[in-house]
């Protein structure tokens, strides 16, 4: 049996549901084009800030057992360079999608007015990276939410998407899905990290990363009951011309099947990518095909959002 994987995010065709996640080995133009010439149906450009930046003092990345902790403070070339990157990672054959990540509702109007005067498919807006320090995540600031999306939901036509942070609390869904509901946000990536964890090697009795004092962004199996959880809350709280897509734990075809049956019009895979490489989009497409095979089903919409209740 054919399983076609194939979906759309506001308007642009994407041959599978899964791509790179804004994260791993996304930053310079050689990490871009690996992800251009693999299975990924998009190419997510690392987030991008105004100008060139190192990040935060290694070692800021360290794999763990069931996934990884980083505090990589944004490293990225600049805005500017992947703006002129755009016609060739455009001509890699991809939807090519811009993360930005601005310090300042200004920086991000700037950002986000010029990659809409480019060739970029769709904009995704970072409000939920951790790791600044003395930097709040805009995603859990409600209000400036609001003015941040008033400002840059009228600058252009491209399709805006946000990537939020994980929330945990019910009363937390349902305020920020009243608040999306106010504007033309196209789709949703959910969820970030979980910012501020601490791993404590007993032996060195240090933390395992540097930055902020050990404190980083806990990804993989960890956060993935989460990750499926903000997507089913969203994908039931938002209409559906809010398209979500699912981050989190995504590590095989039945993970990815899980966050389809939560709502996720599409994936990103970030900390597998980073452990496997390139190849792990493949080997994911065909187990989720072989899964959904199996299971009778030969298209996304089949089991979209159909978690059966118990
Ligand atoms: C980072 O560069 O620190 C991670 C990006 C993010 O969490 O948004």
């Amino acid at each position: 049996m054919s399983v076609d994987l194939s979906t759309n995010i506001a308007g642009v065709n994407l041959s599978s549901y899964l791509m790179n996640a804004s994260g791993p080995k996304c930053t310079t133009w050689e990490e871009l084009e690996v992800i251009g010439q693999s299975a990924s149906s998009a190419i997510v450009t690392k987030s991008c800030t105004m100008a060139f930046r190192e990040g935060n003092p290694e070692p800021r990345y360290s794999d763990l057992p069931l996934g990884s902790i980083q505090s990589m403070g944004l490293p990225n070339l600049g805005y500017k360079a992947y703006l002129e990157m755009v016609p060739q990672l455009k001509a890699l054959g991809k939807a090519v999608v811009v993360s930005i990540s601005g310090f300042s509702i200004e920086d991000n109007i700037e950002m986000v007015s010029a990659f809409q005067n480019s060739d970029v498919d769709l904009i995704e807006v970072n409000f939920s990276c951790p790791n600044i320090p003395g930097k709040a995540q805009v995603a859990y600031d409600f209000e400036q939410v609001e003015t941040a999306l008033a400002a840059l939901t009228v600058l252009g036509d491209k399709p805006i998407g946000i990537k939020l942070a994980p929330y945990f609390d019910m009363s937390h869904f349902i305020a920020m899905a009243e608040i999306l509901k106010k504007f033309p946000v196209k789709f949703i990536t959910c969820v970030n990290s979980i910012g501020n964890t601490l791993i404590i090697d007993p032996e060195t009795e240090s933390p395992i990363i540097k930055p902020k004092g050990g404190f980083g962004g806990l990804c993989g199996d960890y956060i993935k009951p989460i990750g499926l959880a903000n997507v089913r809350a969203f994908r039931e709280l938002l209409p559906e011309s809010v398209q979500i897509i699912g981050v989190g734990g995504i590590k095989n075809g039945v993970d990815a099947f899980e966050y389809l049956l939560a709502g996720a019009d599409a994936v990103q895979i970030a900390t597998c990518f980073e452990k496997e490489g390139a190849v792990c989009f493949e080997r994911i497409e065909n187990e989720l095909k072989a899964f959904m095979a199996q299971k009778g089903y030969t298209k996304l919409i089949d089991a979209k959002g159909k978690l059966k209740p118990l």
